[in-house]
């Protein structure tokens, strides 16, 4: 006698064809991206729809909604820059610098990530603020961050209130050369908006009009981390110096992430 189809036998059996579907798209890691689509949709047309998408290039964190981060699991929409994994090396470097009830600071938060992963391990009470320029960043942020999310350019988002009290100023600022962007992976440069990637002629623009301004709202003794490349990396230390920080250069090989540390005097 024929043994009766299971729901199990059901699901086996439309992973096995979303993974086909997905290794013939070209992505490497089909088995896995089929699971994680599995496990977000909530029907099979729903699938359907998710694996159509991923098939054209969307970024799979885009395709179901959201990315993980320092164990948290972030909300992304589409056109919103992704959190990168190596980027939790920024986070854990801010970690080691928090003391006890930190005034945190995310500038250029994009979906929030590094804010969120950094409140979720700090003690004591966390005042936490983020702000992003671009709005679709800032709705992410709103359902991400445990705290407040302004909008508008770098400082000016700001309260007033918080110059001069921030202990902990991530910023992970856009800092790809605007000559590079066509060379980037087509899932950062068609799926991402310009605005999260483009850090102007050599990439740090964005970075020094932050640290020019960082001094004034730092708290005595608090920092400010960017992430750079290893090859932007002495310039943008200098940029850090000129703005009145004591800065160093954090690297780790694993990730290949440069982060740069400045701390006001
Ligand atoms: C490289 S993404 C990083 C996002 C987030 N920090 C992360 O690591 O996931 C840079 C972010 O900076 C924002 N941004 C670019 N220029 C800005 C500006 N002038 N003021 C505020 N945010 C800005 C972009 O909208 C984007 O979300």
């Amino acid at each position: 006698m024929e043994r009766a189809t299971t729901p199990g036998d059901e699901r086996a059996r439309l992973a096995e064809d979303v993974t086909v579907r997905l290794r013939k798209a070209g992505c490497v890691f089909a088995e896995d991206e089929a699971e994680l689509i599995l496990s977000a949709a909530s029907s099979p047309d729903e699938v359907d729809a998710m694996v159509t998408r991923r098939a054209e290039g969307e970024p799979l964190e885009h395709v179901v909604g959201f990315a993980e981060f320092h164990g948290l699991r972030i909300s992304v929409d589409r056109g919103v820059f992704v959190p990168r994994r190596r980027t939790e090396f920024l986070v854990r470097e801010a970690a080691a610098l928090a003391g006890r009830d930190p005034v945190i600071v995310d500038l250029c938060c994009g979906a929030g990530a590094l804010g969120a992963a950094l409140a979720a391990g700090a003690s004591g009470h966390v005042e936490l603020h983020a702000a992003d320029i671009d709005p679709a960043a800032v709705r992410c942020a709103r359902r991400n961050v445990p705290g407040s999310v302004h909008e508008g350019d770098l400082f000016d988002a700001l309260p007033a209130d918080l110059r001069g009290r921030i202990d902990i100023l991530l910023a992970n600022v856009p800092y790809v050369p605007s000559g590079e962007i066509g060379l980037l992976p087509s899932e950062a440069r068609d799926h991402e908006a310009r605005v999260a990637l483009d850090g102007g002629d050599d990439g740090l623009g964005v970075l020094r009009r932050v640290a020019a301004e960082a001094a004034a709202w730092l708290s005595p003794g608090g920092h400010l981390l960017s992430e750079t490349s290893e090859r932007q990396a002495l310039a943008a230390q200098a940029a850090f110096a000129e703005g009145g920080l004591e800065p160093r250069i954090a690297t780790d090989e694993d990730w290949n992430a440069t982060v740069i540390i400045g701390r006001n005097p």
